[in-house]
């Protein structure tokens, strides 16, 4: 469902090459929930702009659903739905079901596919009651409600998040981790970065770990558990990176 191919994207930052990812080649099949774990500047967000046709690699190639990132990028983006953590891609001036409806029909989605999606978002997010305020004057949280639910309202099959709940509180983070499960029993291919371990633990099948730019783990979380000896991912993360090793 995505693969990527000896995939590297270096940055040029004044006189110096910031190689924020390395010949990475991985796959990630339909259906997976997979969770991106590394430190700050490890370059998850890199890699995830790269998957969603939002930054070309410097080497490689990227597919997602059979399309070339850099030679197919608006049939890559009709299937995906992204979020990226702090730019929420929200109008201020506008109120939460205008945001919605708005990019509802950059999708292409008719009125009547836009009003059922908006209901049932709104429904599943208990966003109900501010629906028809300005976002100008939302918390964080609810903000973050409303940009989960713009970048789920084509119904995409797979979807891209970037550290998702930072900022959330516990009732909003256990909405999320809740809609995760429910996107997971419909089948869709779910690729998010976390700092928070428990939440890896609870939602992924399997994590990749980044460290530098490079691959240091790609695989099955139960087979991690198996072959370290330990479920404890903080540990097992902390021991990867001392040992720097896959
Ligand atoms: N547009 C850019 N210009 C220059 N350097 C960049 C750019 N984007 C990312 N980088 C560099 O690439 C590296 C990886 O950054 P990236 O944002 O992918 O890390 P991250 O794993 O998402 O970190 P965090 O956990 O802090 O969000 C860092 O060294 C960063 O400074
Ligand atoms: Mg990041």
């Amino acid at each position: 469902m995505i693969t990527l191919t000896d995939c590297s994207r270096r940055f040029h930052d004044k006189k110096k090459v910031v190689k924020a990812v390395r010949d990475v080649s991985l796959t990630i099949q339909k259906g997976e929930v997979v969770g991106i774990l590394g430190e700050n500047g490890a370059g998850k967000t890199t890699m995830l702009r790269m998957i969603a046709a939002l930054l070309e690699p410097s080497q490689g190639a990227i597919k997602v659903a059979g399309f070339d990132t850099v030679k197919q990028p608006a049939e890559v983006k009709k299937r995906i739905g992204v979020l990226f953590g702090g730019e929420t891609g929200l109008y201020d001036r506008m109120t939460a079901k205008e945001n919605l409806q708005y990019f509802g029909r950059l999708y292409g989605l008719n009125r009547h596919e836009i009003k059922a999606r908006i209901e049932d978002l709104s429904k599943r997010f208990g966003m109900r009651d501010y629906m028809n305020r300005r976002v100008g004057g939302f918390s964080k949280g609810m903000r973050q409600k409303v940009a989960i639910a713009r970048a789920l309202i084509h119904d995409p099959d797979i979807i891209l998040f970037d550290e998702p709940t930072t900022g959330l509180d516990i009732t909003s983070s256990n909405i999320f981790r809740e809609f995760i499960q429910q996107l997971k029993r419909e089948q869709k291919t779910i690729l998010f970065s976390s700092h928070i371990m428990e939440e890896v633990q609870a939602l992924c099948d399997s994590v990749i770990m980044i460290h530098s730019g490079e691959v240091i783990y790609r695989g099955a979380l139960e087979s991690l558990y198996e072959s370290e000896r330990s479920e404890d991912l903080n540990y097992i993360f902390m021991s990867k990176l001392v040992r720097g090793i896959s």
